[in-house]
C-alpha cells in the first residue's frame, strides 16, 4: 500500500473545535475595526518577486532565506518568465495596490485592515510556522491627508490596546522605539559600525555578518554573551534628528494621555527594512520563546520605494496563529456546542425532522439533525458525545399531537413543548 500523505512540514490543518476560535477572533476584530472606520482589503497571495525584495529589503532574514520563490514558466515563446514569491508578509502587497489603484488621489487616509495567510520558510517550532496567518492595518495616505501625523500612531496603538482587551488578553507589554529616517538613520549606522569594528570578532557569526550587511539587527541579537556588548552601543535616540525626536515625544505623550501603557525599548529594530520613526511590538508571556503577538510601524519611504508617490504610512500585523495560543493559554476560549440534537424515530419521521431544523435554524438555534436509523438510546448517547444542550424526539405521536419531548441532556429532565415554543424555550434557558 502507497504511504499516506501528510500535511507538508510548518503548515497544519485548522479544526474544528479549533476553528470556532479562530471564527470567534475573527468577528470580534471585524466589529473592532469597523467602529474605527477600517476597511477590508483582499491582496493576492502571490506577487511579483522584486515588490518583497524592494519592499521588505534583501538584506533581511525574511528575503534572503525565508521567500517560497519560483520562476514561473512561460506559456509562450514570446512570453518572458517571471520570478514570482508566496507573500512573506502584506504590507507590501496593500502598498502595491495603493499605488497601483491610485488611491492618494482624494487626497484622504486610507485605512485598510486584511486577514489571511502568510508564508515563511522558518525553522518550525511552537507558535511558528511556514504557513501562519496575520491579521494586519495600514494606514496610508498624502502627506497633506495628515498619514505623518503622531496622533495616527498613537491611534493604532490604542486600537490595538482596545482589541486585545476586547478579546480578553490581558498582561500583555508594548515595547516602543523610534528607528528615525532616512535623514539621521546614516549617521547612526556610522556611529554603530565604529563602536562595533573592534568587538564585532568577539560576537556570534550572525552579528558578524549583520555588521555587514544590516548592522541595525545586530541590537537584536540574543545570544547571552553579546548582551553587555550590545548594551554599550550607541543609541538610535541620541542621533534622532529634531523632526524625529519631536514625533516620538507626541507619541508617548498621547498614549500616556490614553492611559495605554508601554515600555519604550531602545534596542527595538524590526526584521524588516522598510520602518521609520515609530516601530512596536506587543509581547505575551504566555507565548514562550516565540513572545512576540504583533508587530508594526511607520514606514514612510514604502511608497516611494516601490516607485509610487510619497505617502507616509503605518500600521501593524498580528500573528493569528499566536494570538489564538494566547487566548488558548490564558481564557480556555470557549465554544458553543450545538442547542439542540434533532432525534427522528424511524424513516418515515425524517421529512418532518428536516422541516422542524429548518424552523428552529431560521431562529437562529444551532441544530445537529439526527439520523432516523438510530435506536432513541443510541440518538442520545450520540447527543451527549456532541455536547449538545437538549435532545429533541421526533416522533408520530409528536408530530400528531404537535407536542414534542424536549430532554435537557444537562440536568436529564424532559418535558413536552409545542412547536411554536421550542425555540424560545432553548434559547431563554441558554
Ligand atoms: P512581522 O513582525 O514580520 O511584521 O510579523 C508580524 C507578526 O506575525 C509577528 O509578531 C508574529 O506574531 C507573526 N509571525 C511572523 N512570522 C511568523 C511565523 N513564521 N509563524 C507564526 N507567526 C508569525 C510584519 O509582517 C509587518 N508586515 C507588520 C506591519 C504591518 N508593519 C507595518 N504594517
Amino acid at each position: 500500500m502507497a504511504g499516506s500523505i501528510k500535511a507538508v512540514r510548518g503548515t497544519r490543518d485548522l479544526l474544528p473545535p479549533e476553528t470556532e476560535t479562530w471564527n470567534f477572533v475573527e468577528a470580534a476584530v471585524r466589529d473592532v475595526f469597523r467602529v474605527y472606520n477600517f476597511k477590508e482589503i483582499r491582496t493576492p497571495v502571490f506577487e511579483d518577486t522584486q515588490l518583497f525584495t524592494r519592499g521588505v529589503g534583501e538584506e533581511t532574514d525574511i528575503v534572503a532565506k525565508e521567500m517560497f520563490t519560483w520562476e514561473d514558466r512561460a506559456r509562450a515563446q514570446s512570453e518572458k518568465t517571471q520570478s514570482l514569491t508566496l507573500r512573506p508578509e502584506n504590507t507590501a502587497g496593500v502598498v502595491r495596490a495603493y499605488i497601483e489603484h491610485n488611491l492618494g488621489e482624494k487626497g484622504l487616509l486610507q485605512r485598510f485592515y486584511y486577514i489571511g495567510p502568510q508564508f515563511r520558510r522558518e525553522r518550525p517550532q511552537k507558535g511558528r510556522y511556514r504557513q501562519f496567518y496575520q491579521i494586519g492595518a495600514e494606514v496610508i495616505g498624502p502627506t497633506s491627508a495628515g498619514s505623518e501625523s503622531p496622533a495616527v500612531d498613537a491611534e493604532i496603538l490604542e486600537m490595538l490596546a482596545a482589541l486585545l482587551g476586547r478579546l480578553g488578553i490581558q498582561n500583555w507589554t508594548l515595547n516602543l522605539n523610534s528607528v528615525g529616517c532616512a535623514n539621521d538613520r546614516p549617521r547612526y549606522l556610522e556611529a554603530l559600525r565604529a563602536a562595533l569594528k573592534d568587538v564585532v570578532h568577539t560576537m556570534c557569526a550572525d552579528c558578524q555578518r549583520r555588521v555587514v550587511t544590516n548592522p541595525l539587527r545586530v541590537l537584536d541579537c540574543k545570544v547571552p554573551a553579546d548582551q553587555p556588548i550590545i548594551e554599550k552601543l550607541p543609541r538610535m535616540s541620541d542621533y534622532l534628528d529634531e523632526s524625529c525626536r519631536a514625533h516620538f515625544a507626541a507619541v508617548q505623550t498621547i498614549l500616556t494621555s490614553l492611559g495605554v501603557p508601554f515600555v519604550v525599548d531602545h534596542r527595538l529594530v524590526r526584521g524588516l527594512d522598510y520602518y521609520t520613526r515609530t516601530a512596536f511590538e506587543f509581547t505575551h508571556g504566555a507565548l514562550g520563546a516565540q513572545n512576540a503577538i504583533l508587530g508594526g510601524g511607520r514606514y514612510d519611504g514604502l511608497s516611494e520605494s516601490l516607485g509610487g508617490p510619497p505617502a507616509p504610512g503605518i500600521g501593524f500585523a498580528i500573528g493569528e496563529d499566536r494570538l489564538v495560543m494566547t487566548l488558548q493559554e490564558t481564557a480556555g476560549a470557549a465554544t458553543r456546542p450545538a442547542d439542540v440534537y434533532i432525534a427522528p424515530l424511524g424513516a418515515g419521521m425524517n421529512v418532518h425532522a428536516a422541516l422542524l431544523s429548518r424552523e428552529l435554524r431560521r431562529a437562529g438555534v444551532i441544530v445537529t439533525l439526527g439520523d432516523e436509523s438510530f435506536k432513541l438510546k443510541k440518538s442520545l448517547e450520540t447527543a451527549h458525545k456532541l455536547g449538545a444542550r437538549y435532545a429533541l424526539i421526533v416522533g408520530e405521536n409528536e408530530v400528531g399531537s404537535g407536542q414534542f419531548a424536549l430532554k435537557n441532556l444537562g440536568t436529564g429532565e424532559q418535558v413536552k413543548v409545542a412547536r411554536d415554543e421550542i425555540a424560545d424555550r432553548v434559547k431563554v434557558s441558554s
